[in-house]
């Protein structure tokens, strides 16, 4: 019976959608008002499912005290009230765009959840514009 544990998380942060080989009128026109020089912020809203099998022990897809736990080290404390460009590695050269920042927080939450389980990211960057990503 394999079904989906989700467990909702919210963290505010700053970015600016730039390419540094592109001049200041195409990242305008490209990225509109996210690429304001002087940054601007988004409260992002992330929903973090892990599917797969109930464990017939315990009741449990996994522990949620665990996963409230993962999301608060690997994505709340370093993402929440951050500048996402300057102070969240990943970001020194990539666009911190809700694709790109969902890939980013899947990627530092699969290595801690079990292999037999699929992880899924879905982060809205606003109440209308989310996305979802549940790996390569
Ligand atoms: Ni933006």
């Amino acid at each position: 019976m394999p079904l989906t544990l989700y467990r909702r998380a919210h963290f505010n942060a700053a970015h600016r959608l730039f390419r540094p080989d592109w001049s200041d009128e195409k990242n305008r026109e490209v990225f509109g008002k996210c690429s304001n020089p002087n940054y601007h912020g988004h409260n992002y809203e992330l929903i973090v499912g892990v599917k797969g099998p109930v464990d017939p022990e315990t009741g449990f897809v996994m522990d949620i005290a665990k996963l409230k736990q993962l999301i608060k080290e690997q994505v709340v404390e370093p993402f929440d009230h951050k500048n996402l460009n300057l102070e969240v590695a990943e970001f020194a050269d990539l666009n911190p765009t809700v694709e790109h920042i969902s890939e980013v927080i899947w990627k530092r939450m699969r290595p801690f959840i079990g292999d037999h389980l699929n992880l899924e990211i879905t982060l809205y960057e606003t109440p209308r514009n989310f996305v979802t990503y549940d790996g390569p």
